[in-house]
């Protein structure tokens, strides 16, 4: 530590470094009626309602899952979910699967509720807190089988690129909720996003190796970032991981 600099300042500096470090900016600011309407109604079926610190599970926390869903099933978790579209989707054609949305983006949330009763999904439950710490220690060891990341922000600055969600750190996170042969899939429109995953993917601890582009997930509804980089001509990469059987590690 300089001298002269008092711990203090080193934990106000680790903390500014961690909030600019953040993969989310928008959380969403003034909302029309609609959605808070759907906040609302909706809220207390769907949405979980963990002890928060800023924008994340209070430290220590672990999700009961069996409680949140009221029975035990296989469990997906869609990371960053956005307007709910995929997940609510997924939701409605997989009753005997658990899912679980993690979204910062208030609107987003609103509309996800509104989807998900409309759709008349029982199985879904929403989580309003940044999915880092829900991947690092909200979620048990070993309780996903299938973890979902479609469109994560791009970031393209190369100043930002600190910002992205997927990164070796994210990786080992994801490694510890996958259950042995579940899967984190994952899907951009951005080149060099769609690089920095294989290559985290194929660096990760934990997956089998060889992370390489797929085919389109066909569980997946297309959502307005897909087209959006459709109709930019870009090219949208799909990757698929297996987490390791412990026995291969
Ligand atoms: C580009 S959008 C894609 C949304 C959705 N997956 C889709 O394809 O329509 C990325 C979303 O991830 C959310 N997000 C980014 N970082 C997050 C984090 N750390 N925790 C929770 N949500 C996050 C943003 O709020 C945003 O809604």
């Amino acid at each position: 530590m300089p001298q002269g600099d008092s711990p203090q300042t080193y934990v106000d500096d680790d903390r500014r470094a961690a909030a600019t470090n953040r993969s989310f900016t928008r959380r969403g600011g003034r909302m029309p009626p609609r959605h808070h309407r759907a906040l609302e109604v909706h809220g207390p079926a769907y949405l979980l309602s963990p002890p928060i610190e800023g924008t994340s599970v209070a430290a220590g926390f672990v999700l009961d899952l069996p409680a949140a869903f009221g029975r035990t099933a296989p469990l997906v978790v869609e990371i960053g979910s956005g307007s709910g579209d995929c997940v609510v989707a997924a939701a409605a054609e997989h009753p005997e699967w658990d899912f679980l949305a993690v979204e910062v983006w208030r609107p987003g949330i609103a509309q996800t509720l509104a989807k998900a009763a409309q759709a008349q999904v029982g199985n879904l439950r929403v989580l309003r807190v940044d999915a880092a710490g829900v991947v690092a220690t909200a979620l048990p060891a070993a309780s996903v089988d299938q973890l979902w990341t479609f469109f994560p922000d791009p970031w393209p600055k190369a100043k930002h690129h600190k910002r992205r969600l997927v990164d070796p750190m994210f990786a080992v996170d994801v490694a510890r909720v996958l259950r042995p042969g579940g899967l984190w899939r994952l899907a951009t429109d951005w080149e060099d996003y769609a690089e920095q995953m294989r290559d985290v993917l194929r660096e990760a601890p934990g997956f089998e190796p060889g992370a390489e582009y797929g085919d389109r997930f066909d569980g997946r509804v297309m959502t307005r970032f897909e087209r959006k980089g459709i109709e930019a001509a870009r090219a949208v990469r799909d990757i698929v991981v297996r987490r390791a059987d412990a026995t291969d590690q």
